[in-house]
């Protein structure tokens, strides 16, 4: 029997990716999502690229009582932890909300899945909880800081699934730290979808490309970096969506449990912001006029992933270059420059 996975936030851009690769790696899948910020066409457009159903309940982490009548009619190998709330600047205008969804629905989600004795969990961190890195590449090991509330609540939860393996050791909890994902896939046919302006850099240029957007603001080019301009790890979203099925596929092979267990998804090189601004114009065509401007609060001058250990852990690593990277997100907003609106 192929093991049954529950995918919370599955509708999302990294869940929906994520739920194409479990699939083709023989998983089953649950998607649980309130749908929040994303939406039913999403997981249409998934269904139709595997040709399979998809089981989805559309329901709140933080609903007990909706979670366990999940776990009453599946029996889960392990969950996937996706949901959350994600923009850094709208966490400092409503933290109560980011600690509320993020952490407080976190522990919800556990308190289930104790109850139904499943502790295979696969967590979504972010580089975030490094802040501002002493030394590059940042390994596993680097001390964690977070300014803002939504990297807070993130470094919250690692704290809380740190205690929960020292508590009991039958828990298996594999945390993901991300570092920039980008892209789309190679259909064409799913990607990122901002509800509204997008913070992040690569939806941005993709706006500007298709001319929803008149211009990009550089936020800094006084930076201790190649150009001036940050640098980040950017990683193809399908390339992360494959670290999860090797993180499924480790907890499968093992005989005793991993406790907590951090680990980097990231390239292990950093691009800076021009350097992906110039590669996003040669593989589209298009014009993307920029201006620079102040940096942005907050914002560190560089950060990239050691990937080493999720090299020697779970035989995985990044295969996709920035060029694929831009292709890819330019064929998902060509094609659907309203997202997933008609
Ligand atoms: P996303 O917003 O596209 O997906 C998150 C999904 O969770 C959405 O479908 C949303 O509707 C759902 N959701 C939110 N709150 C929920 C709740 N209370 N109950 C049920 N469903 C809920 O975001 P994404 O980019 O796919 O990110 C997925 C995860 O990875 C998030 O936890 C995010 O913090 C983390 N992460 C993302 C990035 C990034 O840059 N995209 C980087 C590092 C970490
Ligand atoms: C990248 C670079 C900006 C927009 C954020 C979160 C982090 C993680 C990933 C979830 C920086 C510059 C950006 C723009 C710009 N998310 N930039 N103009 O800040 O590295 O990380 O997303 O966990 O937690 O903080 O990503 O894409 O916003 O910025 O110049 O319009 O692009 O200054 O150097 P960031 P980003």
């Amino acid at each position: 029997m192929k093991n049954k996975i529950l995918v919370t936030g599955g509708a999302g851009y990294i869940g929906t990716h994520t739920c194409i690769a479990l699939h083709q790696a023989g998983y089953d899948i649950v998607i649980y999502d309130n749908l929040s910020n994303s939406s039913r066409e999403a997981i249409n457009r998934v269904s139709q690229l595997i040709d399979v159903s998809i089981d989805f309940i559309e329901g709140d982490i933080r609903d007990a009582k909706r979670l366990r009548e999940v776990f009453e009619a599946h029996q889960f190998f392990g969950v996937i932890h996706f949901a959350g709330l994600k923009a850094v600047g709208e966490s400092v205008a409503k933290p109560l909300m980011y600690y509320n969804n993020n952490v407080s629905g976190t522990i919800n989600l556990l308190e289930v899945m104790a109850e139904y004795k499943v502790k295979k969990f696969v967590f979504s961190s972010s580089a975030t909880v490094y802040g501002d890195p002493e030394v590059l590449p940042i390994d596993e090991n680097s001390p964690r800081s977070c300014t803002n509330p939504y990297g807070q609540s993130k470094l919250t939860v690692e704290h809380i699934l740190e205690n929960l393996a020292v508590s009991d050791n039958d828990w298996n909890l594999i945390t993901l730290r991300y570092f920039n994902p980008v892209g789309a896939h190679p259909s064409g046919q799913i990607g990122e979808d901002p509800n509204d302006i997008p913070n992040n850099l690569m939806p941005y240029i993709s706006q500007v490309a298709v001319g929803k957007l008149a211009k990009l603001n550089i936020f800094g080019n006084d930076y201790p970096t190649v150009d001036g301009t940050g640098v980040r790890d950017f990683i193809h979203v399908t390339d992360l969506a494959a670290g999860h099925v090797a993180a499924l596929n480790y907890l499968e092979d093992q005989t005793s449990a991993v406790g907590f267990l951090p680990i980097n998804l990231g390239t292990g090189k950093g691009s800076s912001v021009l350097e992906l601004v110039t590669a996003f114009t040669k593989v589209s065509g298009q014009k993307i006029p920029y201006q620079f401007t102040d940096r942005r609060a907050g914002d560190i001058a560089s950060c990239y992933a050691s990937a080493d250990k999720a090299q020697s852990l779970l035989g995985w690593q990044a295969k996709l270059s920035i060029a694929d990277m831009c292709e890819d997100t330019w064929r998902w907003q060509s094609m659907n420059p309203n997202g997933y609106k008609a």
